[in-house]
């Protein structure tokens, strides 16, 4: 199946030994596409998972102390070694997550492009010398890395979002622990394996595998020796690890879930805006954090756009994503499928129109129509609830102010889109947009060299860019006296 045969990997990744669980429990982990088993890892218990923490723990001095070139020589060999096996990770991606073989590759790069950066901003964590508040002191700000971090990450992104937080831990100076979702631990394992092969020491990378994300949560909270908790997953699992790192006063970074509007004005490219909505909301089936969830269209142009957008979510092939002509594959799983139709049920009951789509798909039992309803009212659950999932919700608006109180009625911050070729209002309404991240004339903003994060029930935390190295990072300050 695989060109490097090797790089599917059926055990977890400990202190640099491939190791099953010391109950000898496993589980599958299978295709969305189809059910299809795929292969078992090991079940982790909190006894194992204290084990990668202690190797975590005993890695993490001798880490540190290299120097960061040292530390950024091996990532640069890491990220060879992933460009270099894009394919083999694109299958197994495609494989457990269903997303296409076009996507995975993307994201294979996009994933890479974050070892990449950090590699390149590890010799550049500066202190500060600052002027002194006394004549015979001095005073100054080091920057050291904060220690052992736990990444728990998602299965809608399997690579890049490990590779986003362990790329810029490792960068400064950390040793990690990755808990990849259950239902997507192969890429995780894979992405292992090449960091063993570019030569990281034992312990400064470990992957556990758990079916129980609770139980090995629960061990990464309570120990004192993990200083720094990254998720990227649901606001309600967010909230409750930010409770659980209190009792050890860990650092948290939450990327939690959005609810983005996608506002049109009636001064837009529309075509632009169309295409636009297509990138941001189909992605990944609709299965981003990311992905437009309310499209708000000026009342002059929104008849124009939901037939043009209707048009072009009619072309979207859906199939498995092996195929290489899919552009919308399987969702995770058929509670994703009945989480879709319940929104779906709930506008049309409630008075929206159906312009395309609406039910499962033939494909199979994971699959769903890509999906445009016109006619949202702002109370509907569609526009209260992340779809994740191939359906367009489109509401109409009639001017500035309104939009921007609608748009902000909500308790997440996440991303936001605003299509106008007005420059004053270009900047006025990313300006007054409650997000952490705002795109204007474009619906991609995900890159390595921007600031990912958001806002009041979407997170706390900066992923990527120069900002993402100082959520690894403490500032000790020493104040030396005596100098006379
Ligand atoms: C996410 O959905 O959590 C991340 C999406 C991205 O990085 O573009």
């Amino acid at each position: 199946m695989l060109a490097v045969e090797d790089l599917l990997r059926d055990n977890a990744f400990v202190n640099g030994h491939w190791v099953s669980a010391d109950s000898g429990d496993r589980f599958a982990v299978t295709n969305p596409a189809d059910g299809a088993e795929l292969t078992t890892v090991p079940d982790l218990g909190p006894k194992d998972v204290d084990s990668a923490i202690n190797a975590a723990e005993a890695a993490f001095p001798a880490w540190s102390a290299r120097t960061a070139a040292q530390r950024a020589t091996l990532l640069r060999r890491w990220h060879d070694l992933v460009l270099a096996n894009e394919e083999d990770l694109a299958l197994l991606m495609t494989l457990e997550q269903g997303k296409p073989l076009k996507e995975s590759r993307g994201e294979i790069r996009y994933a890479a492009s974050f070892i990449a950066w950090f590699a390149e901003e590890a010799p550049r964590v500066y202190g500060d010398i600052i002027p002194p508040h006394m004549t015979d002191k001095r005073i100054l700000a080091l920057k050291q890395p904060v220690g052992v971090v736990a990444a728990i990450t998602p299965w809608n992104f399997p690579a890049a979002m490990i590779t986003r937080k362990v790329a810029p831990a490792l960068a400064a100076g950390c040793t990690v622990i990755i808990k990849p979702s259950e239902f997507t631990p192969l890429t995780a394992l894979a992405l292992a394996r090449l960091a063993e092969d570019a030569g990281f020491p034992a312990g400064v990378l470990n992957v556990i595998t758990t079916a129980d994300a609770a139980a090995a949560g629960e061990v990464i909270l309570s120990s004192p020796a993990v200083r720094k908790v990254s998720f990227t997953g649901s606001t309600r699992v967010g909230k409750l690890l930010l409770r659980g790192a209190a009792d050890t006063v860990k650092r948290v970074s939450l990327e939690l879930g959005g609810n983005a509007p996608f506002i049109v004005f009636d001064d837009a490219d529309l075509e632009a805006a169309v295409e636009g909505a297509v990138a941001s909301k189909y992605r990944n089936a609709g299965q981003t954090c990311v992905c437009a969830n309310r499209i708000y269209v000026h009342e002059r142009v929104a008849e124009e756009f939901t037939v043009r957008l209707t048009g072009r979510t009619r072309t979207l092939q859906v199939g498995p994503g092996v195929d290489e002509s899919s552009d919308i594959g399987p969702l995770i799983n058929e509670a994703a499928v009945a989480k879709v139709e319940r929104l779906v049920a709930d506008a049309r009951d409630r008075g929206a129109t159906l312009r395309t789509g609406g039910s499962r798909h033939a494909m199979g039992r994971t699959y769903y129509e890509p999906t445009l309803l016109s006619g949202i009212e702002d109370g509907m659950d569609i526009f209260q609830e992340e779809i994740f999932g191939p359906v367009s919700a489109i509401t109409t608006f009639r001017d500035e102010d309104e939009v921007i109180r609608r748009a902000n009625d909500t308790r997440y911050g996440l991303a936001a889109y605003v299509y106008t070729r007005e420059n004053a209002r270009s900047w006025r309404v990313p300006e007054a947009l409650e997000y952490g991240m705002v795109g204007v004339n474009t619906g991609m903003i995900s890159t390595a060299v921007a600031p990912f994060g958001g806002v009041k029930e979407s997170g706390i935390g900066r992923e990527g860019s120069k900002y993402g190295m100082d959520e690894y990072l403490e500032t000790k300050y020493v104040c030396l006296g005596g100098i006379e």
